[in-house]
This record gives structure tokens, sequence and C-alpha cells, in this order.
């Protein structure tokens, strides 16, 4: 690895059930086993002090109105801008569980009039734009069958229903540019060199020599 190339952002994203913390978490060991210098970071983020309230919003011990909830969860990226940007022009690079995508998706599934997709999506221009979304998706019948959910806020089938749904929106939109789609539904070690083989691609592309992008 030349010395001016930066690291770069990689995000993992999918429904609840998808599988989404064993492969962030295989991710990361592969690309460290690769000699890569690599920070692994996940959204909530529930250290800070934004992150445990939006703990306790998500395990029903507080309550917040729906736009508040989307700007805290919003906030939590925001104090961590900064170290991500950092991390990324030092040459690490950052693989994340979850991002701005759930962010959008999780609120505008509340199906409130004022809570669209493109309202959620405000306050998170600016942030650090991935190279690479890999959007781990499952149907909700596979879901179903990988054992009931927890029982957080938003772990309902209903819930997930709509948030896949708006996932394939937003692939439709500008974001729709950095996200890859890859099929979850299939054993772990398939999916994970299915991964793997677009997380090598990206190490090896020349868009690593260039800034790392802001989210338009
Ligand atoms: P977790 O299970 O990955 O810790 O995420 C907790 C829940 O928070 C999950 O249902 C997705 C939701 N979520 C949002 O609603 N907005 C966000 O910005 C993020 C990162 C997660
Ligand atoms: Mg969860």
């Amino acid at each position: 690895m030349s010395t001016h190339r930066r690291g770069a952002l990689i995000v993992i994203e999918g429904l609840d059930r998808a599988g989404k913390s064993t492969q962030h978490a295989r991710v990361c060991q592969n690309l460290r086993n690769q000699g890569h210098r690599v920070k692994s970071m996940r959204f909530p983020d529930r250290t800070t002090p934004i992150g445990e309230s939006i703990g306790a919003y998500l395990r029903g011990e507080s309550q917040q109105e729906d736009h508040v909830i989307h700007l805290l969860f919003s906030a939590n990226r925001w104090e961590a801008a900064a170290s991500i940007r950092t991390a990324i022009e030092d040459g690490t690079t950052v693989v994340i569980d979850r991002y701005y995508y759930s962010g959008i998706v999780y609120s505008a599934a509340k199906g409130r009039d004022d809570l669209s997709l493109r309202w959620a999506r405000e306050p998170e221009v600016g942030l650090p734009r991935p190279d690479l979304c890999l959007f781990l998706d499952v149907s909700p019948e596979v879901a179903a069958r990988r054992g009931g959910f927890g029982n957080e806020k938003y772990e309902t089938s209903v819930m997930q229903k709509r948030v896949r749904e708006l996932f394939y929106e937003l692939v439709q939109l500008r974001d729709g540019e950095d996200i890859e789609i890859v099929d979850a539904g299939r054993g772990i070690e398939v999916v994970e060199r299915d991964i793997m083989e677009k997380v090598v691609r990206l190490m090896a592309h020349t868009k690593l020599t260039r800034h790392l992008r802001i989210m338009l």
C-alpha cells in the first residue's frame, strides 16, 4: 500500500437478523489479516451521553418525539464524524455497522407525512460519505425463520417490512450509487465471500487516492 492512499469508509447495512454484526466482524478481521489498519465502529454508539439516551429510548425506558429521536441518531453520527475523517486521512479503513442509511429508513418507516425520506435525509447531509455500503438483504420470511426479534423498539415484523421497502426506495435515490445489495439469505461463508470480493475490489480502487466525499 503506497503512503498517499487514504483508508476506505465501508458500511454494513441491513435489517435485523440479516447477519450484519457477524459479517461486520469478519470484514474487520479479514482486512486486518490482509495487513490493513482497521477501525471498527457501530451506530448507534451507545457509549456517549447522546447514545445512552438513544439506548433508553430503544429499550422503551424513555419516550422521544419522532423528529427528536431522529435528530439524536444523526447527532450521534455527527459527534463521531471528525474521528472517522481523521482515521481515514491517516490511512485507516473504517468499517461501520449501520450508518445514515438506517438513520433515514427507520425514521421514515414510521409513516408520518411530516417525516418523509427526504426530510430524514437532510440532517445527514455533510457527513463522511461511504465508499461502499453493503446492504445485507433478507426476505421477511428468512428473517423470521432465523429466530424471533428482540424486544427493542422497531423489532416488529410490520416495521421491518416497511424498512426493507424504504431501503429499496433509497437505492433509487442518489444514495443508491454507493449501495451494493448482498443476498444475505445464504450461508454465512457464502455471504462473507461475496462481501469480501466487493471489499477487495474497493481496496484496489483508484478512488481511494482521492479525497473522502461528503454526503450530498
Ligand atoms: P442496533 O440493533 O444495530 O444496535 O440498532 C438499534 C436500532 O436502531 C435498530 O432497530 C435500527 C435503529 N436505528 C435507527 O432508527 N436510526 C439510526 O440512525 C440507526 C443507526 C439505527
Ligand atoms: Mg438490534
